[in-house]
């Protein structure tokens, strides 16, 4: 049976080029990155930096652990910081922040991932006040996973870095899928990474890598970074090998692949739409199509019914369904989908 695998962007394997990178290894070119004397891993970190238009960059094991390692080199434990209420960091990343940094987490509402800035004003705590904890981190989310891949506008960001520089907060940039959002909007990615002070992204996601993901900032950050990375266990050895899957993902060749992630969501979307069906098909900016239940259904039975037909997606709530397109899904792929999607929900509303 024909398998559709929308679940995620996560699910992709290497393309044939980057398998030939890692097969021209040899010893010379790998080496104890906790010294940092891997030169792959040092070649990846190098060029990070320059494509994400940083001062240096950092290899970790996942957007996760960037995440965390960003926080603490960024903040005390006992500080507050400041997440979008659907951000991965505060939904999906176990509490990390709250149990290894300390921190206390203040979530703040949104338009698809942008907060009203009058809004955001009122939850920054007073720093004259003796029982207040300090606000001194601000994240943003782009794109924004739960808002169905949303992209938010290098102008939008700008503005979120005035206001943090305006009430002395970092601004931190949760880019898991920043590739997508410089893509989906034909514009250089350091557009919109050059306001914040720390930038995640990940290579295991469209970039098609089977791990990892990058921190970058400024060197000094780095170094906080680089320490906090071996206290989370992220000291990795002759981590080369899986380096040399990223050099090649961070080639602008694979980088503007993505574009064609975005055209088979929008194809998705748009079949989707076309069949008088009772959901909401939200938006789609990039590589992420979110349907909406309008009746009172039992998600986990349509799930189910999906990935009997050969579909396989996740639901993101009690109403929403998403499906992600990534490498590896073609147009017959996309075609298949909106049919079975189509035949499943037809009979499962
Ligand atoms: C927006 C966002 N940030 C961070 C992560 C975490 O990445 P990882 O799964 O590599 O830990 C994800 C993963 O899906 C994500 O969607």
């Amino acid at each position: 049976m024909k398998i559709v695998d929308l679940r995620s962007d996560t699910v992709t394997k290497p393309s044939p080029e980057m398998w030939e990178a890692v097969k021209s290894l040899d010893n010379r070119m790998i080496g104890d990155d906790v010294e940092g004397e891997d030169p792959t891993v040092n070649e990846l970190e190098e060029k990070a930096a320059k494509v994400i238009g940083k001062e240096a960059a950092l290899f970790v094991t996942s957007g996760t652990q960037g995440n965390l390692v960003s926080l603490l080199s960024q903040t005390n434990p006992g500080d507050e910081i400041l997440l979008e209420e659907l951000s991965h960091i505060y939904k999906n990343e176990v509490g990390s922040a709250a149990r290894i940094g300390g921190l206390m987490i203040r979530t703040y509402t949104s338009n698809k991932g942008v907060p009203s800035f009058d809004q955001l004003q009122k939850l920054i705590r007073d720093r004259g006040d003796i029982h207040e904890p300090p606000s001194t981190l601000f994240s943003v989310e782009n794109t924004h996973n739960y808002h169905g891949g949303g992209i938010i506008r290098p102008e939008v960001i700008k503005d979120m870095k005035e206001f943090s520089h305006k009430n002395d907060l970092k601004l931190h940039l949760d880019g898991a899928r920043i590739f997508n959002a410089a893509v989906g909007l034909n514009v250089p990615v350091n557009e919109i990474t050059k306001y914040a002070d720390s930038v995640m992204f990940c290579l295991s996601k469209g970039l098609s890598c089977p791990v990892g993901s990058i921190v970058a900032g400024s060197k000094e950050f780095i170094s906080k970074a680089r320490k906090f990375r071996k206290m989370v266990g992220g000291g990795m050895r002759q981590a080369g090998i899986i380096a040399a899957f990223g050099l090649i993902a961070l080639e602008p060749k694979w980088i503007n692949r993505l574009a064609d992630d975005h055209k088979n969501a929008k194809i998705l979307s748009q079949g989707l739409k076309n069949i008088n069906l009772p959901i909401k098909v939200h938006p789609t900016d990039t590589n992420i199509v979110i349907i909406e239940m309008l009746e009172n259904v039992r998600i986990l039975k349509i799930i189910t019914a999906l990935n009997k037909a050969g579909i396989l997606a996740f639901n993101i709530s009690k109403e929403k369904i998403r499906f992600v397109t990534h490498y590896g899904i073609n147009a017959d792929d996309i075609n298949y989908s909106i049919e079975q999607i189509g035949l499943v929900l037809k009979k499962n509303l």
